[in-house]
């Protein structure tokens, strides 16, 4: 199957959380590692979130750096990536951030009765807003349907930005290239704080593990890479 290169990114606690349970998003990084994720961004043509992150966050998933963004324009790309939400329900909001902000448009990923949802949420968006379409990716939808659909529009190279369950499909699919793990120096200690990643069948084991290809300290915040060797 075709389907870009995908890099899994994300900030974690050393217990594995990836927010706590109030209500304002939990900062598990600092200013060095944000501007190193921006260039992750900037360097791939598509960025994608799970709808429990749209509805958590509402993030905008801009590239930040102006510099960044005038480098994309002279590469001849949108200034920002094209955008994907992955929901089952299909129940997203047409007034999120996502939706309105960005010069390369927005995909909703959804399937089954998600579909005829998603479509009339997305026609409830005002019409100066970026285009934005829904696609069948199956009920419920697969990484592999999202790549291979990414593939075809010309998609080369994916961010993932999680969250816990998103990364969970993606990891367990085996389909993913590259894993960036940003782990705060604390705890959450929260049994109900989301996690990065869910149980599940995944297919690097003891005996068949990740590679660790880089590990280093930005700013007391240990930043790890891992190859995921999962290139079919
Ligand atoms: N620290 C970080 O780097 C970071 C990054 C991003 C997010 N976060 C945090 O992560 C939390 C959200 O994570 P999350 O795990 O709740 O949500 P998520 O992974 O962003 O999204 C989960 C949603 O994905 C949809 N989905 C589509 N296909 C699915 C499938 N096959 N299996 C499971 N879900 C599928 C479902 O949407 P429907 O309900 O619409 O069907 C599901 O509710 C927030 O607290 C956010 O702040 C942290």
């Amino acid at each position: 199957m075709e389907r870009p290169y995908t890099i899994l990114s994300c900030a974690t606690s050393v217990d594995g959380r990836i927010d706590d349970t109030g209500p304002e998003r939990l900062r598990l990084s600092n200013e060095a590692d944000f501007a190193e994720v921006d260039e992750l961004r900037a360097g791939c043509d598509a960025i994608l979130v799970g709808a429990g992150t749209l509805r958590a966050d509402d993030p905008r998933l801009l590239v930040r750096s102006p510099m960044l963004r005038e480098r994309r324009r002279g590469q001849g790309r949108t200034e920002n990536l094209l955008k994907a939400v992955i929901t089952r329900t299909g129940d997203i909001d047409p007034t999120a951030r996502l939706f309105s902000t960005g010069d390369a448009g927005a995909l909703v990923y959804t399937g089954g009765d998600g579909l005829a949802l998603a479509e009339e949420r997305l026609a409830a968006r005002p019409s100066q807003d970026p285009p934005a379409e829904a696609v069948d990716a199956g009920d419920p939808p697969t990484a592999e349907a999202v790549l291979a659909d990414l593939a075809a529009r010309g998609v080369e190279r994916l961010v993932v930005e999680g969250g816990g369950h998103v990364h969970t499909m993606f990891l367990t699919s085996g389909l993913a290239d590259e894993l960036r793990l940003a782990v705060a120096p604390f705890f959450i200690g929260d049994e109900d704080a989301p996690r990065f990643v869910m149980p599940g069948a995944y297919p690097y084991s003891p005996e068949t593990p990740m590679s660790l290809v880089e590990a280093r300290s930005l700013g007391g915040v240990a930043v790890l890479r891992y190859c995921l060797k999962g290139r079919a």
